[in-house]
C-alpha cells in the first residue's frame, strides 16, 4: 500500500476522510508535506479528547477547602534559602520556561519571549530571564541549564533569537529547545479543520504538553544523567518572575507537607472578581490534594467567601510558577494510567474549505482548540505546598495589548518593585498620591536579583519625579 492509500485508510478509520478532498490538486512536495503532517497528528486520540471534554465530570466544589499556604517568615526563609542554595550549588536545578503559546492576545509579531518588556531599556523577556540565570550561575559558581519549550510554529524564530543574541552571554549548550506537540482544531462535530490547501489547522497542546515534550525529547533522561532533580518552571510572560529562587526551591524540598514533587507560588487575589485561577485543596480517593480551580468554575458565593481574618477564603491566585521534580515529571510521562485531562475552548480559527476552495476568517468562535494545563498535574502529587509571595515583587505578566496584564500595567508594577528595592536601601523615591512610584525605574538582574543585593551598591540619594533610571 502506498502512503496515500495508507493515510486514506487511517483517516477513514478515524472518520476524518474529508481532509483528503482536493488533495489531488496539490503539487507532489505539498502533498508529501501534507501526508507527513497528517501522519504526525494524534488522530486516534481525538475521539477520546472530544468525548472527555464534552462530558467533563463536574467536581463537587462544596468539598474544596483553602490550600496549605506557606507564608514564609524571617526564620523559615533562612532555612529554605539554605536548602535551596545547597541544591543550586550542586547543579541539581534547571530552569524551565514554557514559551510555546501563540500569544494571540498580545498580538506581537514574534515569539512572546522576544517582546521588549522592561520599563526603560525594553529588554526582551528572554534576556531578562537569561540575565537572571547568568547572575545565579555566577553567584553559585555553577552551570544552570535552561530548557525552553517552543512550539513547531515558533521554534525556529526562538532559536534564531537566542543565536542572534549570542545566548545573552551564557553557554550555548546550556540552552535546550524542546518543541511541543500540536493538536488539530475541530468544528462542533469533531471534523478536523484545515487552515489552507494541504494544511491542517492546529494549535500547540497547551503548557501541560510540557510533560510529554520533556519526556519524548529525551530532556528528562538528560536531566537525570546530569544529576538535575528539580525544575524551576515559569511562563514566558512575567518579567518579574524569579527564574531561580532559592527560597522557593528550598521550601519545595524541605517544608513540612511537601512531597517535593510539585509546588506552586501564589499571590493574594486583588478582589473576589479577579479573573485568575485559585489554588485549593480537594479531597480525592488518594487523600487531600492541591488543585487549581479556574475563575470561570468558581461559584460567586465561594469567590466572595471570607475567612475568620476577613481575607478571601479562596484567594490564593495561581501565578503559574512551580517547582517540579524530574522524578515526578518522569512518573507522569511514563505511567500508562496517567494522562493530564484535555480542556476544550471555543475560539475563532481561520479555515479553508477544500471542497469549495473558500477561506473563512470567522468573526465569532467556529472551532474547538484542545489543550492540557500544567496545573492539572498538581493533584497527582502526593502532597504539595503553596508559597505565598507578593504580587508587586514577583508578578507583572504581559498578556494583553492594553488594560489589565498589559505592557503598561507591567511597567507600572516593575517601577513599583524597583522603587521599593531602592527605598529599602535609603534612596528617596517619588510617589503619586495612590502610592505608586512616579518614575520609570529599571534594575537589571546583573545589578540585583533581590533588594538585599543593592546594599552598598548604590550611591544615588534620590530619584526625581518622572525620571528614567536604569541600573
Ligand atoms: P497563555 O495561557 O497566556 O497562552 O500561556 P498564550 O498562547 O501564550 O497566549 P494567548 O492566550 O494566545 O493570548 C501561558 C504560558 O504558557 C505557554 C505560553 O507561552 C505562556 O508562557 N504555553 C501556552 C505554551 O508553552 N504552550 C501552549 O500550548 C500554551
Amino acid at each position: 500500500m502506498d502512503r496515500m492509500q495508507e493515510t486514506t485508510e487511517r483517516l477513514k478509520r478515524v472518520s476524518q476522510a474529508h481532509l483528503l478532498v482536493g488533495a489531488e490538486k496539490l503539487s507532489a512536495p505539498a502533498l508529501s508535506r501534507f501526508l507527513n503532517e497528517i501522519n504526525s497528528l494524534p488522530l486516534e486520540e481525538l475521539a477520546g479528547m472530544l468525548a472527555q471534554t464534552s462530558s467533563q465530570k463536574s467536581r463537587d466544589l462544596s468539598l474544596l477547602s483553602p490550600p496549605n499556604i506557606i507564608h514564609h517568615d524571617a526564620a523559615s526563609s533562612i532555612e529554605f534559602r539554605e536548602a535551596g542554595e545547597h541544591m543550586i550549588r550542586r547543579g541539581q536545578v534547571a530552569a524551565f520556561t514554557v514559551a510555546g503559546g501563540q500569544g494571540t492576545r498580545l498580538g506581537w509579531r514574534g515569539p512572546k519571549g522576544t517582546y521588549p518588556a522592561t520599563v526603560v531599556t525594553g529588554k526582551p523577556l528572554f534576556r531578562v530571564f537569561a540575565e537572571q540565570i547568568l547572575a545565579s550561575e555566577r553567584r553559585y559558581s555553577v552551570r544552570i541549564p535552561w530548557f525552553i519549550m517552543t512550539s513547531p510554529q515558533n521554534d525556529a524564530d526562538t532559536r534564531a533569537f537566542f543565536a542572534d543574541n549570542n545566548y545573552f552571554g551564557r553557554q550555548k549548550q546550556e540552552h535546550i529547545f524542546i518543541p511541543q506537540g500540536v493538536v488539530p482544531c475541530t468544528d462542533a462535530d469533531g471534523n478536523i479543520l484545515m487552515s489552507a490547501a494541504g494544511e491542517i489547522a492546529t494549535n500547540p497542546d497547551g503548557h501541560g504538553g510540557a510533560i510529554h515534550a520533556l519526556h519524548s525529547s529525551g530532556a528528562l533522561k538528560e536531566m537525570s544523567t546530569r544529576g538535575i532533580t528539580q525544575l524551576s518552571y515559569f511562563q514566558v510572560d512575567n518579567p518579574l518572575v524569579r527564574a531561580i529562587d532559592p527560597i522557593f526551591l528550598g521550601a519545595h524540598v524541605s517544608a513540612t507537607g511537601s512531597s517535593g514533587e510539585m509546588s506552586s507560588k501564589c499571590v493574594p487575589k486583588r478582589n473576589a472578581a479577579e479573573k485568575v485561577g485559585v489554588l485549593c485543596n480537594i479531597p480525592t480517593e488518594a487523600g487531600n490534594r492541591t488543585t487549581v480551580i479556574e475563575y470561570s468554575d468558581l461559584p460567586t458565593a465561594m469567590a466572595n467567601q471570607r475567612d475568620a481574618a476577613g481575607e478571601l477564603a479562596f484567594g490564593a491566585a495561581n501565578i503559574a510558577v512551580h517547582v517540579i521534580s524530574v522524578e515526578f515529571a518522569t512518573r507522569l510521562a511514563t505511567s500508562s494510567d496517567i494522562r493530564l485531562p484535555w480542556h476544550r475552548a471555543h475560539k475563532k480559527v481561520s479555515c479553508f474549505d477544500a471542497a469549495t476552495g473558500v477561506h473563512t476568517n470567522p468573526d465569532k468562535p467556529n472551532a474547538y482548540k484542545f489543550e492540557c494545563f500544567i496545573f492539572d498535574a498538581l493533584p497527582l502529587a502526593r502532597s504539595s505546598i503553596t508559597l505565598q509571595t507578593s504580587r508587586m515583587e514577583e508578578f507583572a505578566p504581559i498578556k494583553n495589548a492594553e488594560g489589565e496584564d498589559s505592557p503598561a500595567s507591567s511597567h507600572r508594577i516593575q517601577s513599583d518593585r524597583n522603587g521599593a528595592w531602592l527605598e529599602s536601601v535609603g534612596v528617596i523615591i517619588p510617589r503619586r498620591t495612590d502610592g505608586s512610584v512616579d518614575a520609570k525605574i529599571e534594575i537589571g538582574p546583573m545589578a540585583a536579583l533581590e533588594a538585599n543585593d543593592l546594599r552598598n551598591r548604590t550611591t544615588i540619594k534620590s530619584i526625581r519625579r518622572g525620571e528614567e533610571f536604569v541600573m
